[in-house]
């Protein structure tokens, strides 16, 4: 399939990324209420000399639940080691994470809703008291040993919070979700990256751009990129009104940040099932996709845009929708 530029997934051309990363809450756009939050927990933590509490950071792939891990780890003047979900698929390599942490660390987990159930036990004991109980030996001569672990933190992040155990959940003290950010946060971002990058943006431009940012950083930072080749093959280098416009219209993504996957989703329900309601079951199957692809990646953004709704008879397109695609709407 060919990759979407409107994704928030990480995709290989977002290598770029580590460079561009802010490394401090000042530095971090948006999100201040999880800022605030999360400034002071890290002060009365180092105030107390105690490790932080554990953090679930959950949200839409994109908006920076990685950075902020890592900015945790920078606030407290920790180091930070990391894992993700997928990579642990025994008990021992989970085991051989926990048990190499140094006093205060940060255990970053990225994906910790895809830790297997039976090793995520595991978790538990190490989460509230600081121990790691494991099984040596085999069948004949197995015994439970027990080991000190040093105080750390735990910094799990989820693109799907509904898919933790209940149990693993409760054990995060500190629980934040990330939300899309405004318009006005993504031009913030996209006048930052300009800095670092070293590329002239005009106002409007970055206005122009974060407005089809899909309320995403990763987005809008990827299309920065892209729009700065356009700049600098077809301009002088600096990003201009016009240029971004030719860019983002050239690469189809339109003034709402919406692309072609978005048009066929949006305009199958009008066709196939006049408008809905609809179940996913069958959008899914009308536009040959997952049910969790459309449910994870294409339709968070169309909800908080108000061109989705969901009721409990299924997905509705809403009056919006039809007047953005230019579709004549009739009153039901
Ligand atoms: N608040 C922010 N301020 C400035 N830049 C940001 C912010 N949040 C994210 N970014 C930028 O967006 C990029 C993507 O963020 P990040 O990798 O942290 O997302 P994520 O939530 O971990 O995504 P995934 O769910 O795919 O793991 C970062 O490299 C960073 O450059
Ligand atoms: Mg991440």
């Amino acid at each position: 399939m060919e990759e979407r530029l409107t994704t928030g997934d990480k995709l290989k051309e977002d290598s770029f990324e580590k460079n561009i990363r802010p490394e401090s809450i000042s530095d971090y756009i948006g999100q201040s209420e999880v800022k605030e939050n999360l400034s002071i927990f890290i002060k009365a933590a180092k105030m107390r000399e105690e490790p932080l509490d554990h953090v679930l950071l959950y949200g839409p792939p994109g908006l920076g639940k990685t950075t902020l891990a890592y900015i945790i780890a920078n606030e407290l003047g920790s180091n930070i080691r990391t894992t993700s979900g997928p990579s642990i698929e025994k008990s021992g390599d989970l085991a051989a994470v926990l048990s190499s942490l140094e006093p205060g660390d940060v255990l970053f987990i990225d994906e910790i809703h895809r830790i297997p159930r039976f090793i995520e036990e595991i978790l538990y004991s190490a989460m509230e008291d600081f121990t790691l109980d494991i099984i040596v030996g085999n069948d004949s001569s197995s015994r439970n040993i027990r080991i000190d672990l040093p105080p750390f933190t735990l910094v799990g992040a989820t693109t799907r919070a509904g898919d933790l155990t209940g149990p693993l959940r409760d054990r995060f003290g500190i629980i934040n979700k990330l939300n899309y950010y405004t318009e006005e946060e993504l031009m913030m971002i996209a006048k930052r990256t300009s800095k670092v990058l070293n590329v002239g943006i005009d106002e409007d431009a970055a206005y122009e751009l974060a407005r089809r940012s899909r309320g995403t950083p990763r987005i809008a930072n990827r299309l920065f990129k892209r729009v700065r080749d356009f700049a600098l093959v077809m301009g002088n280098g600096n990003i201009d009104l016009e240029i971004t416009k030719l860019a983002l219209d050239k690469l189809k993504v339109d003034s709402l940040g919406l692309d072609n996957t978005d048009y066929n989703l949006l305009k199958s329900i009008i066709e196939k099932f006049n408008g809905g309601p609809v179940g996913i079951e069958a959008i899914a199957s009308s536009i040959g996709e997952e049910q969790t692809t459309i449910e994870d990646v294409y339709e968070p953004y169309l909800l908080q845009t108000g061109l989705l709704k969901r009721t409990s008879r299924g997905r509705m397109v809403t009056k919006k929708a039809y007047d953005h695609l230019g579709i004549p709407y009739i009153e039901k």
